[in-house]
């Protein structure tokens, strides 16, 4: 037996080398040498992502903020939006049961979360501050389409009785939400940190999620919170993020101001810019507070960071279930796993840390509150959970007078319990 393999391992040699070589070639071929038809396909879309700016400030972390004029930017790159007025401000604000604090909420005391101004720069008045996207930005998505888009129909089933739709693409979740009942936004204060991400191909987030439709084909959701994904942004830096699709992330829809929707108002606060400072394990705990809500004359959903900014609007008319109302709210992580079926991978959900360790160990989310029929806050009626699967990143809910409804979530991946 022994020397039968022997003496057939020879004859296959010359072939592995081949498949080594030519695996080699193709992988040196994508990145680092694109094509004519590829370097031109990049620099049409960096000529639609970045628009001329007024002034443009140089972050810490590598970063350019280009100040944008409110009438330049991508939105109105939509066919539908050629004769939008801009709505500087909504009609209508849902007030909440939990003031901001004014301590330790590094985005709900007023006090500026985000890195790019260290120098002190401002963009000026009528102007929105925009993270310019690199050459190199787009190349890393496997097409300029691609970038900026979440792989298809990443979105996480509470219902996952049919087991095949579990794991999709190696996304898990761990999560806490409502449904059954109309809903006109909701609201968190979210814990900060920065997840350790194995893979460039993978990321981590901890997000809302505003669901209207089924899990099917044209699923409407909005997103908000901090994520770290080295294939958008090309480093391990936790930032602030937005996220639509109106069909279940298949055409519509992008991270941010990445392709045409989102309208942004706000001069001071920039999507997809770092958040500083962030958490650390045992030590400072930082959160920022996210509200998203319907204006109920207008229609439009609107997103605020923190107490004083608000972001922009998501015009009603992009999506078909949320120009009505959402079904599903949803708060809490997901990372991409991507050795599916092999070794799971060690890539961090929230503090990398089980919600057992409970307080400056574990990830939370605090003052979880949903927006309702009429139009007020409140804390959810039935929050539930869902996790694919719980030893490798888990979630607990709880409740008491200072935080109201809360979750601690997350976990580090790749353990004894993950193997
Ligand atoms: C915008 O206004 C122009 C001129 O009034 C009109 O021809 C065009 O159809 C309008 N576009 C949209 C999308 O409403
Ligand atoms: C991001 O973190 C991973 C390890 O977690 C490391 O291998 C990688 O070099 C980091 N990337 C950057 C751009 O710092």
């Amino acid at each position: 037996m022994a020397a039968a393999q022997v003496s057939r391992t020879p004859s296959l040699l010359p072939l592995l080398l081949l498949l080594l070589l030519l695996s080699l070639f193709c992988a040196s071929a994508g990145p680092t040498a694109p094509t004519a038809r590829r370097r031109s396909a990049v620099h049409k879309h960096l000529r639609r992502l970045n628009k001329p700016a007024l002034k443009s400030i140089e972050s810490p972390d590598g970063d350019t903020i280009d100040c944008i004029h409110l009438s330049r930017q991508p939105a109105f790159d939509h066919p539908l939006l050629q004769n939008h007025t801009i709505q500087m401000r909504p009609t209508f604000h849902p007030e909440g049961l939990y003031e901001e604090k004014k301590v330790a909420a590094s985005g709900g005391d007023g006090r500026m979360a985000q890195l790019w101004h260290a120098s002190g720069e401002k963009c000026p008045d009528d102007t929105i501050p925009v993270r310019r996207t690199k050459r190199e930005d787009v190349l890393r998505a496997t097409s300029p389409k691609r970038f900026g888009r979440k792989k298809h129909r990443a979105s996480p089933r509470p219902r996952s009785a049919d087991p095949d739709l579990i794991n999709q693409n190696g996304h898990q979740h761990a999560i806490a939400y409502v449904e059954g009942d109309k809903f006109y936004g909701a609201k968190a204060t979210i814990n900060v940190w920065e997840p350790r991400i194995q893979q460039a191909n993978e990321f981590s987030l901890s997000q809302i999620w505003v669901l209207g439709g089924s899990f099917g084909e044209d699923l409407n959701s909005i997103e908000v919170g901090w994520q770290v994904s080295p294939d958008l942004y090309g480093d391990n830096n936790t930032r602030l993020f937005t996220y639509w699709t109106s069909d279940a992330y298949q055409a519509t829809g992008c991270y941010n101001l990445l392709c045409s929707g989102f309208i942004q108002v706000n001069s001071e606060v920039a999507m997809g810019a770092s958040i500083f400072p962030v958490s650390g394990y045992g030590g400072s705990q930082y959160d920022i507070s996210i509200l998203i809500w319907k204006d109920p004359k207008e229609g439009n959903w609107w997103m605020q960071f923190g107490k004083d900014y608000v972001l922009g609007y998501w015009p009603s008319f992009l999506f078909s279930y949320l120009t009505d109302s959402a079904s599903m709210i949803e708060w809490g992580g997901e990372v991409v796993n991507s050795q599916e079926g092999g070794e799971h991978t060690s890539t961090q959900m929230g503090s990398g840390h089980f919600p057992e360790e409970g307080f400056s160990k574990a990830s939370y989310f605090r003052n979880i509150q949903v927006v309702d029929e009429s139009n007020n806050l409140r804390s959810p009626k039935d929050l539930g959970t869902f996790t694919e699967q719980s030893n490798c990143y888990d979630v607990q809910t709880g409740s008491n007078s200072d935080w109201g409804s809360y979750i601690y979530f997350g976990g580090p991946g790749k353990s004894s319990n993950c193997p």
